[in-house]
């Protein structure tokens, strides 16, 4: 008898390299154009550049053309960088991601060609996407220049852009080819996108790492006063930890309704839309892990003492533990301008069932697929109140 089914099994391993370097466009620096090295010398290349770096490095444009032409022997420039806007209007423009990829068909930017991506998480983010679904995949390389990019978002292997209201409706898993960290950047972003990244760091410290959780508190003041060194070691451990859990968790295209890394994100999806943006990313995440550490404790999983150490922590950082947005509609979960509806939305963007990273201990989370929305309530009145005696001391 002929066999009824052909079983299919596809092992594929990828490689990519997160380096850390500095000065990462100095002509003398041969890391881009090594990377960009084609097989046959030279290959092409399309620069996605992130318009919010101008007005702090107004030649920055100039000077990739300059590196371009001094490693000509490696690659090439399709056109000059193609510049967008930064931020999360990046993911929001439905025509911005159509117009990367038309300049990559002029340009005729093929499989082996390269798109490099300069700027922060949302442009790495709108550039990923238009390379991933360009020919089914173009190689991508980051540059990503913010804290929070280089910090999560820049090494790991998801891209997308917003649609229908939501964030990342449209997108793809695809890791890039490579991912290189100047931590020079970090010093041209202002106080809120300096911090945004940290929480992040907080995140993944709260979940992986006790030791690392208790450096971030250490480091908290310098951290706050802008300490490139005390940064440099957060950026370099939050990314290593990211990293490595993609690596190793087993599901790094995230078939399973699983996604310890969005700890405290299923909130802060919800108020960066319900903010209409004024709220960064990292500034919802450190908001959605309050939130969610608080809720931790209460429903009996934290330890209070714990509880206390992480909120102080992100205060001490800078971040306002609070929104008008937290509280709109909040009795009602299926409002549109509900926070909770972002508990459907999670389900829904991940599929299966509700699964919401908690917290056991700090540096030990504890998935469940329920949740108490009387005791959400409460918890977010507690956070309002600390927040107002905060502002009132
Ligand atoms: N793909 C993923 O796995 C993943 C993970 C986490 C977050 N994200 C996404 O990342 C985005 C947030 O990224 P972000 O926090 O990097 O912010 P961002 O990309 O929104 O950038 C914030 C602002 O900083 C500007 N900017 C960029 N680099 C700068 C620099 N060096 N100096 C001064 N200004 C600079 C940008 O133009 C923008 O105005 C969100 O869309 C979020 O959903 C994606
Ligand atoms: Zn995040």
């Amino acid at each position: 008898v002929l066999p009824s089914v052909l079983e299919q099994r596809i092992p594929i391993t990828y490689r990519y390299g997160v380096h850390f370097t500095r000065g990462v466009l100095d002509p003398g620096n041969p890391l881009l154009a090594d990377v960009l090295r084609g097989q046959p010398a030279p290959s092409r290349a399309l620069v996605v550049l992130d318009g919010g770096l101008l007005p702090h490095r107004p030649g920055l444009a100039g000077h990739v053309a300059d590196y371009a032409r001094r490693h000509a022997g490696s690659f090439h420039l399709v056109c000059p960088p193609l510049l967008v806007p930064g931020g999360e209007a990046a993911k929001n423009d439905p025509e911005l991601w159509p117009r990367v990829q038309a300049a990559m068909d002029a340009g005729g930017i093929c499989r082996h060609s390269f798109v490099v991506a300069i700027g922060g998480g949302a442009v790495l983010d709108m550039a990923g996407f238009a390379a991933a679904t360009a020919h089914r995949g173009v190689r991508l390389v980051r540059l990503p220049t913010t804290s929070l990019a280089q910090a999560d978002s820049g090494v790991g292997v998801k891209c997308g852009v917003n649609a229908f209201g939501k964030k990342n409706f449209l997108g793809a898993f695809a890791p890039p080819w490579a991912v290189l960290n100047d931590l020079d950047f970090l010093t041209l972003l202002d106080d809120r996108d300096w911090r945004a990244g940290l929480a992040e760091a907080v995140k993944v410290a709260l979940i992986k790492d006790a030791a690392f959780f208790a450096e971030l508190e250490r480091d908290a003041l310098q951290l706050a006063r802008r300490d490139m060194a005390a940064m440099e070691r957060a950026v370099r451990r939050s990314a290593a930890l990211h990293a490595a859990h993609i690596a190793s968790c087993g599901d790094p295209f995230e078939m399973g309704s699983s996604r310890p890394l969005d700890f405290g994100h299923w909130s802060a999806h919800r108020l960066e839309h319900l903010s209409t943006f004024r709220l960064r990313h990292g500034e919802a995440v450190a908001i959605g892990v309050a939130l969610d550490a608080l809720y931790s404790c209460r429903a009996g999983l934290l330890p209070r003492p714990d509880c206390e150490r992480v909120l102080s922590v992100l205060e001490a950082l800078g971040f306002t533990l609070d929104a008008p947005e937290l509280h709109e509609n909040a009795a009602e979960p299926e409002h549109p301008r509900s926070l909770f509806r972002g508990l459907t939305e999670f389900r829904e963007h991940l599929g299966g069932q509700l699964t919401i990273m908690l917290l056991r201990h700090i540096g030990q989370g504890e998935e469940v697929h329920e949740v108490e929305l009387p005791l959400y309530r409460g918890t977010l009145e507690l956070l309002r109140q600390r927040a107002r005696h905060r502002v009132a001391a």
